[in-house]
C-alpha cells in the first residue's frame, strides 16, 4: 500500500451523472487486483475533510505518464462533485491499492458476473484483467442492473470482451423492468454457474446472497459501505458476519471482497 500524489490524465463524463478519470501514478498500482479499492483525497486540500473510497477499474498500463489507473465515478455528494470537475493536469492524493480481491478458482467454466449500477466498476476490472485464451473457456454472462437506461454502465466494454450481457432496469427503458436478480436466479437455475461474482448496492447483494445460499452456488460479493479511513482504525465498515451475527467483520480490510458464506446483509 503506498500514498501518492496521481495527475489527472483526463476526465471523461458518461451519463449526466457519471465520469471517468484517468490517474497517472507510474507503477503505484501496477500489482492491484481486481475487487481492490483507493482511498481519494484531494491534493493540496482538506476539504472534503476524509479520503473516499473507489473500486480500481481499470489499471493503465502504458508507458512513462500513461501508466495508472482509472476509477469509474457516480455524482452523489461534494466528493464525487469535486471529483468530476477536475481538469487533466489536477492532482488528487492516492492510498492504496487496499482490500482484497476477486479470486477466480480452476476449474470454473461457467461464470456469471451480476452488477448494479456504479457497482460495475470493479468487474470490468476483472473481466479485462482474465487472459484471452482463459475467456474464451470460459461461459461468462454479465447480469447489469440500474434504474434507468443512462445508469448501465461499461455494456459495449463487456461485449468488446465477448461477454454477453443481460440488461435490466427498474423503469424499463432498456431490457426487461424488473431487478437484476430476476434474470440472474432463472439463469442461475437453468444454466448453474460455477461462481457468481456481484457489487452493487446493498438490497441487491443482500437478495444475491439468498439466491446463491437457496442453490447452493460459491460466490464472492464486494460490498460498498461507508468507509472513513480505509485502513481497519475507525470501524465506520463493520459488516456483520453470516453464521455468527455477533461476529463484525471489516469491510476495508477483510473486505471489500467476501465470500457468500462469510456475511450476513
Ligand atoms: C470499497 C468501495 C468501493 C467503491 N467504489 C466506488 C466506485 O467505483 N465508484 C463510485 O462512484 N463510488 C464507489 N464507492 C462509493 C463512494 O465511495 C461514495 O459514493 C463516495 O464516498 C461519495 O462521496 P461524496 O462526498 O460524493 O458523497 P457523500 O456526501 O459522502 O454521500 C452522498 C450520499 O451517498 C451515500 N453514500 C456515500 N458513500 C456511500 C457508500 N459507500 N455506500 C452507499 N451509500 C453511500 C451517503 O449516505 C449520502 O446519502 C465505493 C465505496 C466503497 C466502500
Ligand atoms: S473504514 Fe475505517 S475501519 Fe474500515
Amino acid at each position: 500500500m503506498t500514498l501518492t500524489v496521481a495527475r489527472v490524465l483526463y476526465n471523461t463524463p458518461l451519463a449526466s451523472s457519471y465520469g471517468r478519470v484517468g490517474l497517472s501514478c507510474g507503477d503505484a498500482f501496477a500489482h492491484a487486483k481486481p475487487g481492490q479499492f483507493v482511498m481519494l483525497g484531494f491534493a493540496e486540500s482538506i476539504d472534503p475533510l476524509l479520503r473516499r473510497p473507489f473500486s480500481i477499474h481499470r489499471r493503465l498500463d502504458g508507458d512513462g505518464a500513461l501508466r495508472g489507473i482509472e476509477l469509474l465515478y457516480k455524482i452523489v455528494g461534494p466528493a464525487t462533485r469535486r471529483l468530476s470537475r477536475l481538469a487533466a493536469g489536477e492532482s488528487v492524493s492516492l492510498l492504496g491499492p487496499l482490500g482484497s480481491a476477486f479470486v477466480l478458482r480452476a476449474g470454473v467454466r461457467r461464470l456469471y458476473l451480476a452488477a448494479g449500477g456504479v457497482g460495475v466498476a470493479p468487474l470490468l476490472f476483472f473481466a479485462e484483467h482474465l487472459d484471452r485464451r482463459q475467456l474464451q473457456m470460459l461461459d461468462c454472462r454479465l447480469f447489469l442492473g440500474g434504474r434507468s437506461r443512462e445508469d448501465l454502465l461499461c455494456v459495449e466494454d463487456f461485449e468488446r470482451l465477448g461477454i454477453a450481457v443481460v440488461s435490466t432496469t427498474d423503469d424499463g427503458s432498456c431490457g426487461d423492468q424488473c431487478r437484476v436478480t430476476t434474470p440472474l436466479e432463472e439463469a442461475i437455475r437453468l444454466a448453474p454457474p460455477d461462481l457468481v461474482l456481484a457489487c452493487g448496492p446493498r438490497e441487491m447483494l443482500a437478495c444475491v446472497l439468498g439466491i446463491v445460499r437457496q442453490h447452493g452456488t460459491a460466490c464472492q460479493v464486494s460490498i460498498e459501505t461507508m468507509m472513513a479511513c480505509g485502513m481497519g482504525a475507525c470501524l465506520g465498515c463493520a459488516v456483520k458476519g453470516h453464521q455468527d451475527e455477533t461476529r463484525f467483520l471489516h469491510a476495508c480490510m477483510d473486505g471489500p471482497v467476501f465470500d457468500a458464506d462469510e456475511i450476513g446483509l
